[in-house]
Formats: structure tokens, C-alpha cells, sequence
């Protein structure tokens, strides 16, 4: 099974590709959370794709793995989604389930297309290429883990990741992706609570009400036609938007 989360497509075109190849199926980690209970996955063959979030793993993701039990004997992989840098993520990754007495096996990161450039930037030029790119590095990835290898070259602390882990420095960065509801461009479509992977956002008296719990994915501010969501008190200009582009709201709908 290929546990994904995913906000803007990038991770879970990343986990399609490495479904098509190996056979296997991706189901996304919101899903199996839906009921908050504690899961068991049986499965031999475990992978997780997911984005980077200041060089770390995406609380639903930790949290996900803190509430499940997997098969001690599992191959397990990693592919973690970014924009340049992984920082500490695929090796935090390894002490959670290590924690959990399972073993990576594999791990590298992808870069991509930062989905946050929008919201500190505008004029945004996504340079597309990159996604070619990643298609190759999937494929390669694909062809070790059909394999079976097992490499953690790529695990690793670095500096940049221990920095953005400080706790001040994590609450600075994160106030500069809060997001809050902007009622006079809402028209309360529901895209954004269909697609809200943590189910962080309402609908009330046809308005987007936002609570507390926010995962940071970005999905809301980055898929919403009327910028009826603001990141740091601004709503994006649709032409600075970025998703993936083999990715619909669609299939991000979670609720
Ligand atoms: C809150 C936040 C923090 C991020 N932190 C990092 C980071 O530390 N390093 C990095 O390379 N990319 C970072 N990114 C970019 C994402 O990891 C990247 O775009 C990822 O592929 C998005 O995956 P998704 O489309 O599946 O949601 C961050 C994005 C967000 C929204």
C-alpha cells in the first residue's frame, strides 16, 4: 500500500506514478484517519509519499503513524515531496516508525514545485520542467523498490532542517501560512471543505468558517476560484495558484 497526503498534487502524482509502476495502491493517509481510531496495516510492501513542511513531516502524517501498527517484517519506503530541500524529514521519519520497531528501508526526496512561493510572491514563474524531472527520479525510485533495495543515503539531519525544527522558528514560519476566511470574496462553493484533507474547514451561513487544526497544505489557499481564503492576511492572484498540473480539485475531494 502507498500511504499518501497530498495538498497540491505534487505528492500524489508522485504516488500515482509509483502505484502505475509497481502495482501497488495509494490511498490517501486522510482517509484511513477519517474516524480518528488506530489502524493496522498488514501489508508487506508500505510506502509513504509526502510533502516537506519546514524540513519536517506534516503533523497528520506523524500523527498517522503514531496511531498505527504495521508489520514489523515490512519493506518500507519513503519519497518525500519538495521544493528544494527535505531538511530533517525523511530522518525524522526514521526514528517515528523506529519508535514503532519498523525499519526504513528506502528513502529519497523529490524536488518539485514549491507550492508556498505564492504565498510570499507574487508574479510567480513556475518553472514546469521540474516536474519532468521528478518523473525520471519517480521511475528510478519505482525500479529500487520493485527491487526491493535498500539505501538511506539519503536520510540524514542537516543543518538547515535543525534550524526551521526550532520551535521559534517553526511558530515565525507558520504564522506566515495562517490562513483565515475572507467572507467578502467567498461564495461558499464548499471546494475548499471537500479538499481540506484534515477537515479544518465549514461551511456557515454560506461562508467558509476556518477552525484550528490547519495542516499548512496549502490545498484551500491554492485551489480556491475566488480567493475566498487568505494566507497571511492576502489571497493569492489566480495566475500565481500553483497545482499540480495532472492533479484536479476533484481528486483531492475527502469529504
Ligand atoms: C508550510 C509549508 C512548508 C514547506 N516547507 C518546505 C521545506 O522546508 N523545504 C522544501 O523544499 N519545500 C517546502 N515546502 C514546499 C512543499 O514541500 C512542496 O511544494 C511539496 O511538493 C508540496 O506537496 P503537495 O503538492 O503534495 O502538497 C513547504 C510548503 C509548505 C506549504
Amino acid at each position: 500500500m502507498i500511504l499518501y497526503f497530498t495538498g497540491t498534487g505534487n505528492s500524489l502524482s508522485v504516488a500515482r506514478q509509483l502505484a502505475a509502476a509497481t502495482g501497488d495502491t495509494a490511498v490517501h493517509i486522510a482517509d484511513l484517519t477519517k474516524h480518528g481510531t488506530c489502524t493496522l496495516i498488514r501489508d508487506r510492501v508500505i510506502g509513504f509519499v509526502f510533502p516537506v513542511y519546514f524540513g519536517d513531516i506534516p503533523w497528520p502524517v506523524q500523527e498517522f503513524i503514531r496511531n498505527t501498527k504495521f508489520a514489523p517484517s515490512a519493506y518500507i519506503y519513503a519519497v518525500a515531496t519538495c521544493g528544494s530541500t527535505p531538511g530533517n524529514a525523511l530522518y525524522n521519519l526514521q526514528q517515528l516508525l523506529a519508535w514503532h520497531r519498523c525499519r526504513l528501508a528506502y528513502a529519497d526526496s523529490v524536488s518539485m514545485i514549491a507550492n508556498s512561493t505564492s504565498t510570499w510572491k507574487k508574479g510567480v514563474s513556475y518553472d514546469y520542467r521540474r516536474l519532468d524531472a521528478a518523473k525520471d527520479h519517480v521511475a528510478a525510485i519505482a525500479h529500487a523498490v520493485m527491487e526491493r533495495r535498500e539505501s538511506l543515503r539519503h536520510v540524514k539531519r542537516s543543518l538547515a532542517g535543525s534550524i526551521m525544527g526550532l520551535g521559534v522558528v517553526r511558530q515565525v514560519g507558520s504564522r506566515r501560512f495562517t490562513i483565515t476566511a475572507n467572507p467578502d470574496a467567498c461564495v461558499g462553493c464548499g471546494l475548499c471543505v471537500h479538499i481540506c484533507p484534515v477537515g479544518n474547514l465549514t461551511l456557515k451561513d454560506g461562508k467558509v468558517v476556518v477552525s484550528d487544526h490547519c495542516a499548512m497544505c496549502m490545498a484551500c489557499v491554492q485551489w480556491c476560484p475566488h480567493g475566498g481564503i487568505f494566507v497571511h492576511g492576502h489571497a493569492i492572484a489566480r495566475e500565481d495558484q500553483y497545482h499540480h498540473p495532472e492533479v484536479n480539485a476533484e481528486d483531492l475531494y475527502r469529504r
